[in-house]
C-alpha cells in the first residue's frame, strides 16, 4: 500500500522542485545559491521514489524564481519539476528548460582558460541540450555534464 505521508512537511507558499536525482541534489542548491537566502527551506533527499529509484525534493517558502534563474538547474536535473504552491494548492506545474548560454555558475574545464586564471565571469554557449555540452565562449572547450563543477 502507498504510503500517503509526506517526508518533508507541506508549504503554503512558494515553490517545490521535486524529482530530483538524488546526485544532483546538492548540485541545484549551489545553482541556485540556496546558501545566501533567508527564507524557511526544507530539503529532503534520499527519498523513496517509483520513476527515479532515489529523488531529493526542495521546498522554498515565498520564493518565487523567474523562469530564466530556475531554467540553470536543467543543466544537471533535466527531469525536476516545478510546482508553484498558493494557499497550499499546487497552483501551478513546470518543467524545466535548458537556455541557450549559460553565464556564470559554471567552471571551464579547460585549466588554461582565460576564466580560470583571471577574473572573468564563465560563458558558455549550450551546443547540446540533450546531452548537456557547453562550449566556452573564451576557449571554445566542451565542458559536459558529467565534469559540470559548479563556482
Ligand atoms: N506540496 C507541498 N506543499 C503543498 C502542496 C504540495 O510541499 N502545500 C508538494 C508535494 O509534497 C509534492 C509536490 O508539491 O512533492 C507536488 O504536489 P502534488 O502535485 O500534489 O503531488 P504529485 O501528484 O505526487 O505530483 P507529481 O506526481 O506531479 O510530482
Ligand atoms: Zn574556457
Amino acid at each position: 500500500m502507498k504510503d500517503k505521508r509526506l517526508s518533508v512537511s507541506a508549504i503554503k507558499n512558494g515553490t517545490v522542485i521535486d524529482h530530483i536525482p538524488a546526485e544532483v541534489l546538492f548540485k541545484v542548491v549551489s545553482i541556485l545559491k540556496l546558501d545566501s537566502i533567508d527564507n524557511m527551506i526544507t530539503i529532503g533527499n534520499s527519498l523513496e521514489s517509483e520513476k527515479l529509484g532515489k529523488k531529493g525534493i526542495i521546498k522554498l517558502s515565498e520564493v518565487f524564481f523567474h523562469d530564466n534563474e530556475i531554467n540553470k538547474i536543467a543543466m544537471v536535473a533535466p527531469c525536476a519539476k516545478l510546482n508553484i504552491i498558493r494557499n497550499y494548492e499546487v497552483a501551478d506545474k513546470k518543467v524545466v528548460q535548458i537556455p541557450d548560454e549559460i553565464v556564470g555558475i559554471v567552471k571551464c574545464v579547460n585549466p588554461k582558460c582565460i576564466t580560470n586564471n583571471e577574473k572573468v565571469t564563465t560563458r558558455f554557449k549550450v551546443v547540446s541540450k540533450a546531452e548537456v555540452k557547453l562550449k566556452c565562449h573564451y576557449c571554445e572547450k566542451i565542458t559536459d555534464r558529467d565534469n559540470i563543477q559548479i563556482t
